[in-house]
């Protein structure tokens, strides 16, 4: 299993040290290509090379971390996806002006699901600030909580496996019409929750 992941911003950074801790591979990239990303794969560490957005995109699992209104220009002009699982770590929001985006009433990820057509698309690792993220999910005596949703039972079957792998709680929320609300920012009651699993 190949991961490839899209924005190297504070999410996809965030995602790619988690992997790196569990000495998980990943081809990381941007839109300025993989010389801008030398300093910050030699901080990750050995497991996370840098790529560019077509061999990130090649991937068996695709991490998108863009904002939302630069997310029509990363998914252009790439491969089919064919199946290919792609992991929905948008939130239609954006900085400076934190104005919702207008999704015409429809869930996030179907909005973003429109842009990678062909792939199974599941939502994941968009409810919590980039900097908890990054840190140990081993936390206060259990694990800290991901949530998942999709469509698709096999891609989400992977995508909590590589969540338990990471050492995560991942939590399945359903459908994406009804996981994807309840964990989208803004607007779900989820995002922000710091939630931790004793088990
Ligand atoms: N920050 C958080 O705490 C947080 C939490 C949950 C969810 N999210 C969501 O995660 C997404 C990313 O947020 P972020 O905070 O990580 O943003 P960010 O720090 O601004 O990073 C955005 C990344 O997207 C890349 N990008 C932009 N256009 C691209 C293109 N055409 N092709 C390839 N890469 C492109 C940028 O690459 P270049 O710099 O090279 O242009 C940059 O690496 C957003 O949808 C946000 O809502 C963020």
């Amino acid at each position: 299993m190949t991961i490839g992941i899209i924005g190297s911003g504070a999410i996809g950074t965030a995602f790619a040290r988690t992997l790196s801790r569990a000495g998980v591979e990943a081809t990381i990239s941007n839109s300025r290509g993989p010389e801008s990303l030398k300093d910050l794969v030699r901080e990750l560490g050995p497991s996370i090379k840098a790529g560019t957005r077509e061999e990130a995109a090649r991937a068996d699992i695709v991490f998108v971390a863009v904002n939302w209104t630069k997310l029509r220009a990363a998914m252009a002009h790439l491969p089919d996806w064919k199946g290919r699982i792609v992991i929905d770590a948008n939130n239609p929001i954006e900085a400076p002006l934190f104005k919702p985006a207008d999704l015409g009433g429809r869930v996030s990820s179907a909005v973003f699901a429109d842009l990678v057509p062909g792939a199974r698309v599941v939502k994941a690792f968009n409810h919590l600030r980039a900097e908890l993220l990054a840190t140990d999910p081993n936390s206060d005596g259990g694990r800290r909580v991901l949530f998942y949703s999709g469509d698709d039972t096999a891609a989400k079957a992977e995508i909590a496996a590589l969540i338990e792998r990471l050492g995560f709680a991942g939590i399945d929320l359903g459908p994406l019409r009804v996981g994807g609300k309840l964990a989208q920012f803004p607007g779900g009651p989820l995002p922000n929750q710091n939630l931790i699993k004793i088990s």
